[in-house]
């Protein structure tokens, strides 16, 4: 599996998007498409990408009964992405729903991963909200198992959580990590972050970066500095 760097394309609107994939005329990126922009501009937006010839990750983390999880993932396989995600939280059988689902009639699919629990719950919230009395360490670390047992491909986790992730579920188990911030930048609302240095170091296998790429003043450079530290040392 090779190392890439996924843009995370977080803009409002179609014509954002293409106003700054416009700006990468030598190269082709590996595109994150999330839940704004596929709400904004539905399908269409997926396929005219993948028309330009970029990868895309769909990120709409699906979560819901395995019958409609499998029903969704099916519509979303004929959309040719290259990743698409879903909760580890909707347990073993919708997993299974979901790979089943994703899987073409020629047997063919895209990679599906898994979110074990959000960077935006914390022990404290899990303990008191969600009412999961268990370390959080442990919780992730038994959902991306969960997402192995079912089939799926890898998960998405911190790049702090990667090598862990490897270690309990083998280094072909893929880890995409966000998170990921340039050692002279600014951390921005990201809490734990990681230069694209280290994130190989640790092991990711694909990090995601958005801001550091998308709000620089020169984002085709930012993007090949990720690439440089990232993919080819
Ligand atoms: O701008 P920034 O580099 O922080 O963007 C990171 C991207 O990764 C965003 O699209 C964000 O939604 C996503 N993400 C994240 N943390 C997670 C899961 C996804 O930052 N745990």
């Amino acid at each position: 599996m090779g190392k890439d760097v996924i843009i995370a394309c977080d803009f409002a609107t179609a014509e954002q998007t293409f106003a700054f994939l416009d700006k990468f005329t030598d190269e082709k990126p590996f595109v994150k498409i999330g839940m704004e922009l596929f709400y904004a501009e539905g399908p269409e937006i997926v396929r005219e990408i993948k028309n330009r010839g970029h990868k895309i990750f769909l990120d709409l983390k699906l979560h819901d009964i395995p019958n409609t999880v499998k029903k969704a993932m099916s519509v979303l396989s004929r959309l040719d992405v290259d990743i698409c995600n879903l909760h580890a939280a909707g347990g073993l059988d919708m997993m299974r729903g979901a790979v089943e689902g994703l899987t073409r009639p020629d047997g063919t699919r895209p990679l599906l991963i898994a979110v074990t629990q959000l960077t935006s719950i914390d022990q404290q919230r899990m303990e008191n909200e969600l009412l999961i009395n268990r370390p959080l360490a442990e919780v992730v670390m038994k959902y991306a198992a969960n997402a192995k047992e079912a089939g799926l491909d890898g998960v998405v986790c911190s790049p702090l959580e990667a090598s862990k992730v490897h270690e309990a579920c083998g280094s072909e188990f893929l880890t995409v990590t966000p998170g990921i911030r340039f050692a002279d930048g600014p951390a921005g609302d990201q809490q734990r972050v990681t230069t694209p240095a280290k994130a190989r170091e640790i092991g990711s296998d694909y990090i995601v970066v958005g801001r550091p790429i998308t709000a620089a003043e020169d984002p085709v450079a930012a993007y090949r500095r990720c690439v440089d530290e990232f993919c080819s040392k």
